[in-house]
């Protein structure tokens, strides 16, 4: 019996998954759709309940898709989707929720983020994610790509201290935010939620990463994944559209890593030395 996948508690009291789905470059091609879905769905199946969309994947596209994957089982799913930053303005952000639900095809959001910083004040984004919270359309919001700077902006206004998570990007190659975004966020209990968690697929061709892995027994994957998920108030959102590769991940819940590892991967990977601004896609 595999470990069920640990969660994170929220403000509102929702819990999100600690391993989720990404869904970018999903809802772009028509011929993928069906493989797509099946991916979803077997997540789901598999307790990776937490899926990660965004108006801006496949022009609403993947939305679609995860309509489709969610369809008669969105209890059991924790739904996060992102606003562009053009659209989240105080009507705008409002606007574009109520189009990102038709397109999954719920009343509601577990966690609506804003994507990246624009040129739209952030009390207006925060003003308009407090209105969605509170006529019911989200249960929570939250900010990416945003560094520590721009938390302390974020906490400094009405509401501000509302953020429940920053979706930063974050694997054992980009390890920036470790030396004042995490302690951060730790410190005010916003979950850090890791995007391209195995570098694109690219982390999973190092040659230090493989050797540590088939000592363990383990995938390159799914250490990886693990070593973000050893940390608290981490969640990791591979994206996979193959139903072997969401297996693969699922079992990086079941992976103990001994404090021997985590040198070896500290000694492969370095942590952050100093100040390092925060890496974006
Ligand atoms: N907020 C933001 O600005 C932002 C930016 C980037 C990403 N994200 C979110 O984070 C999610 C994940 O990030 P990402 O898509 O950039 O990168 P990622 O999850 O690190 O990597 C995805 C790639 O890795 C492959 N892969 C996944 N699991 C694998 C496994 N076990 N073995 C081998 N290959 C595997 C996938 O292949 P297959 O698809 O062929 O299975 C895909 O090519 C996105 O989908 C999106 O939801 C957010």
């Amino acid at each position: 019996m595999p470990t069920a996948v640990p969660t994170i508690s929220l403000p509102s009291g929702g819990a999100m998954a600690t391993l989720g789905l990404g869904t970018w470059m999903m809802g772009e091609h028509r011929r993928d759709r069906k493989k797509e879905v099946a991916a979803l769905m077997l997540g789901l199946d598999l307790g990776m309940n937490l899926i990660d969309t965004a108006e801006m994947y496949g022009d609403g596209g993947a939305e679609e898709v995860v309509g489709e994957a969610i369809a008669g089982r969105r209890e059991e799913t924790f739904l996060v989707s992102k606003v562009y930053p053009h659209n989240a303005s105080r009507r705008g952000a409002v606007a574009a929720c109520k189009r990102s639900l038709e397109r999954l095809g719920t009343d509601h959001l577990d966690l609506y983020l804003l994507h990246w910083r624009g040129d739209i004040p952030l009390e207006e984004t925060v003003d308009a994610f407090e209105t969605l919270r509170r006529e019911g359309s989200i249960r929570d919001w939250g900010v990416s790509n945003f560094d520590r700077a721009d938390m302390e902006e974020l906490f400094a206004l009405p509401n501000g201290t509302r953020c429940a998570a920053n979706q930063v990007m974050y694997h054992l190659g980009c390890r920036g935010v470790e030396w004042d975004l995490l302690p951060f966020c730790r410190k005010h209990r916003v979950a850090v939620m890791a995007y391209s968690p195995v570098g694109r697929g690219r982390l999973l061709r190092d040659r230090r990463l493989n050797a540590l892995a088939t000592e363990l027994g383990a995938t390159a994957a799914q250490l990886a994944l693990a070593w973000l998920l050893r940390q608290a108030g981490v969640s990791a959102i591979p994206k996979a559209a193959s139903e072997a590769h969401v297996r693969d991940n699922r079992a990086a819940v079941d992976l103990k890593l001994p404090a021997s590892v985590l040198k070896q991967l500290d000694d492969a990977f370095a942590p952050p030395s100093g100040p390092t601004s925060l890496a974006i896609l």
